[in-house]
């Protein structure tokens, strides 16, 4: 497969491509970012890597730092991770309220923000320093030291949180959230304000492409049962309200954040990373999904 001349053509293609999208501003930090900026970044099984525009430039991951928090609470908890959040769909967009109260205060899934903060109060519970603990799980698979929390960004998101407080603050009426609403917000707006470019995600979700293993070491981090589980989850919730049509353009499980990113995974054979900060109504990179779809149409392959 010629990923090059590929990727060369959707770049090409692509810059004629109507972007109406538009840049998050809830979090006021979010909307300083150039809106034109455009990268893309795919690793390969075998170790080739491929990119084009502004594929190393670092840029605010949000939720797709989702899967790096799950990730650690599947380790940590096991099984009983599943008492306090559901595996399925909302339809719903990720920070919506109405349907958390009718279920009692169980998230749909680990990747609507109900959900991604009971993964933080549960990583409070169990880590001493969850903070440091997310930092070291994301430098280590990425293989970058110098990957941090964008401290601008986790404090603008904290200063405009009211949604993200509703949701911790219903849930803890349920029962749900077990530590104190601050403190869990707290990790959950540092853990969303991770910087890392399109390289730096690629390399980093080559772990759920390649089974759990450590490319370039071989070291078996997570088991491939896991990485099925998480997969799958990518697949069915990664895009909110939007996941049917991501599957049924793209074909690929992957995980979308506001900053404009989205990282698609193809077991066994790549991952993908492509951002581009304007958004479509649903809240996911406009040129990215469409990036994205190109790239499966082309090379003809999906997992499905
Ligand atoms: O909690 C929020 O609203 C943001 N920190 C993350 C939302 C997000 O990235 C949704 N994804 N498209």
């Amino acid at each position: 497969m010629n990923y090059s001349k590929i990727l060369n053509q959707i770049e090409l293609e692509l810059k004629e491509f109507p972007n109406n999208g538009k840049v998050a501003s809830y979090i006021p930090e979010l909307s300083k970012v150039d809106p034109e900026k455009f990268g893309i970044h795919l690793y390969c099984i075998s170790g080739s890597n491929h990119s084009f525009g502004n594929s190393t430039e670092r840029f605010s991951i949000q939720s797709i730092s989702k899967v790096f928090g799950l990730t650690l609470a599947m380790q940590l908890l096991g099984d009983s991770l599943w008492k306090r959040m559901d595996v399925e769909p909302s339809g719903n967009a990720y920070n919506s309220l109405f349907q958390l109260e009718r279920e009692n205060g169980i998230p749909r899934n680990p990747f609507i923000n109900s959900g991604a903060l009971v993964i933080s109060d549960i990583l409070i519970s169990e880590y001493e320093n969850p903070k440091d603990e997310i930092l070291k799980f994301v430098r280590r698979i990425s293989g970058k030291p110098t990957i941090d929390f964008d401290e601008k960004v986790a404090q603008s998101e904290k200063q405009h949180g009211h949604r993200n407080t509703a949701l911790a603050n219903l849930m803890k009426s349920f029962g749900n959230i077990k530590n104190e609403i601050n403190q869990v917000l707290d990790v959950y707006f540092y853990q969303c304000s991770l910087a890392m470019s399109c390289e730096e995600l690629a390399k980093a979700f080559m772990l759920y492409a390649n089974e759990g293993t450590l490319l370039e070491s071989n070291e078996q981090l997570l088991q491939p049962i896991k990485v099925q589980r998480i997969n799958a989850l990518m697949q069915t919730c990664g895009f909110y309200d939007e996941a049917g049509e991501f599957a049924f353009r793209v074909g690929l499980p992957g995980k979308s954040g506001v900053g404009g990113g989205i990282v698609a995974v193809h077991p066994e054979k790549y991952s993908a990373a492509v951002w581009s900060p304007k958004l479509n109504q649903k809240g996911n990179s406009l040129l990215g999904m469409e990036a994205l779809e190109r790239l499966t149409t082309k090379t003809g392959l999906s997992i499905f």
